[in-house]
């Protein structure tokens, strides 16, 4: 797949943040605050949008950590929202509503909605008419833009779209130049792609974020390299589905071996992997030892006729083969997973297959999701859409079992040393918390920060919970 680099935007990006910067001094206040809803990638946009907002003279972090009173002066709020069940909708919409009193009271505060469900045509018209103090929208793509239409909203006195129609061509532009304010020096997001192809019937991504496209290898290697100059100890590396990842010198495996090869004591994740293109090549390279050792492979259901209507292109035993064959290869690999519950036209007997997988890999953490109907996705429009009520019992059913097997696996680890990656410091009673490499969070007691924030440690865990592990440092 060709990949177009926007260079023209690059200074496109200088010119219109001087602008802002200049209208800035004028302003009572230079302070931007981003609230993220959403998946790691939306965090990830958060984050240029952060750098893109420091480049215009705004004071700001990606973390959208502001208390009440600063957000009540802030002189820009950005709402990058997420599309993928209704629940995240209503919550981006009634913090927008939330808004229209601090327009009233600070009225140069600028307001600004992007994300996935403005790339819904329903939901971008609902906010153009009921949420008249929205000054702008900007689109999935379209984040680069931000300085322009910030300079626009200001200079014209208007209310400005930068929102441009889905699915992209072919040729979707991917901005390479964009600056990064990053949450976290030591523990980064790196998008390798965007959007996605695989239409799954429930899904709205691809309706939002478009066709996939992948970056190019070489501005991969090159943002990986500075970052680990820097000091970045773990890189996730995202895609909605990083298995089709296209590269100048090859696909996925070829492009994690590149970066494994990269000098330096960190480590590389991925998110997220489809089932149907798990290859061997990929359960093998779990073994690296920069590799960390977790695997998230949603399987959605247990069912093979529902995973038909979900059109997820594979069968509950080849599913499980690719589950067994991880813990086989890799017995120190956790795997997670994602499910959804109440799918039109699930039976109950349908149902009890995703246990029965659930029993049979015993993952490590299951995040289940009760079926949202999304408009303007096949499946929203399925007959036999199942009771609110009795998605809810499944879902109950599903939480009771998973959790119990979350604490059963982490029971295994008591006695073992993990690798720890400390991002706090210690609290009143001395403990640090920090993840695994199978992506545990693990707290352990750190006497005078002996290990600091941003290093690793070795901890021999003493005891396990269902969602935590406790342990000592060696
Ligand atoms: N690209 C990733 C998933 C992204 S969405 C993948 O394919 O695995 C994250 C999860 O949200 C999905 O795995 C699915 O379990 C859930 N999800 C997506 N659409 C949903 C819907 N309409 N209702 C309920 N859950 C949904
Ligand atoms: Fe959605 Fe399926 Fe793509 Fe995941 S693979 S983002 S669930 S369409
Ligand atoms: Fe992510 Fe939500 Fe968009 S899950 S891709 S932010 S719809």
């Amino acid at each position: 797949m060709a990949n177009i680099i926007d260079f023209t935007n690059e200074i496109e990006q200088a010119k219109y943040s001087s602008l802002v910067k200049n209208a800035l001094s004028h302003r009572t206040s230079s302070s931007a605050e981003i609230i993220t809803f959403g998946c790691q990638q939306n965090e990830a946009d958060s984050e240029r949008i952060a750098g893109l907002c420091s480049l215009m003279g705004f004071d700001t972090n990606p973390a959208g950590s502001m208390s009440s009173d600063e957000i009540s002066v802030a002189g820009l709020i950005i709402i990058n929202t997420c599309a993928i069940r209704e629940h995240a909708e209503l919550k981006a919409l009634s913090n927008t509503g939330r808004l229209k009193k601090l327009k009233e009271t600070n009225p140069e505060l600028i307001l600004g909605i992007c994300g996935c469900m403005v790339q819904e045509k329903h939901r971008f018209d609902q906010i153009k008419k009921s949420y008249p103090y929205v000054d702008f929208m900007l689109g999935t793509d379209s984040i680069h833009k931000l300085p322009e239409v910030l300079w626009r909203v200001i200079s014209e006195q208007r209310r400005i779209y930068g929102v441009s129609a889905l699915p992209h061509s072919e040729l979707g532009v991917i901005e390479e130049n964009m600056p990064v304010l990053r949450k976290s020096p030591f523990k980064v997001w790196v998008p390798i792609m965007y959007g996605c192809n695989n239409f799954c019937t429930y899904c709205v991504v691809p309706r939002v974020r478009g066709h996939e496209r992948s970056r190019s290898e070489a501005a991969i290697i090159e943002e990986v390299k500075t970052l680990l100059d820097g000091g970045c100890k773990e890189i996730t590396l995202l895609g909605q589905n990083v298995n089709s990842y296209s590269g100048e010198n090859g696909g996925f495996v070829k492009l994690l071996e590149n970066l494994l090869s990269l000098d330096g004591d960190f480590r590389l994740r991925f998110m997220t992997s489809h089932p149907k293109d798990a290859s061997d090549e990929l359960i093998e390279l779990m073994n690296h030892p920069k590799m960390a050792k977790h695997f998230h492979l949603p399987f959605q259901a247990g069912s093979d006729r529902i995973l038909k209507l979900m059109n997820r292109r594979y069968t509950k035993e080849k599913y499980l083969e690719r589950a067994l064959k991880i813990r086989q290869a890799s017995p120190d690999c956790a795997i997670t997973t994602d499910v959804i519950c109440g799918f039109p036209g699930e039976t109950a007997e349908e149902f009890e297959e995703t246990l029965e997988v659930v029993r049979a890999v015993e993952f490590d953490t299951l995040f289940s999701f009760v079926f949202s109907p999304r408009k303007g996705t096949p499946a929203a429009n399925f007959d036999d859409q199942i009771s609110h009520d009795e998605k809810i019992r499944r879902f109950e059913k599903l939480t009771k079992l998973t959790n119990s097997l979350s604490e059963k696996r982490n029971s295994l680890l008591v006695g073992k040393t993990e690798r720890v990656l400390c991002d706090t410091e210690a609290d009143n009673e001395g403990f640090s918390g920090g993840k695994s490499s199978q992506n545990k969070l693990i707290r352990f007691q750190n006497p005078e920060n002996q290990i600091k924030v941003g290093e690793f440690a070795d901890v021999e865990i003493t005891e396990a919970f269902r969602a935590s592990l406790n342990g000592k440092l060696l």
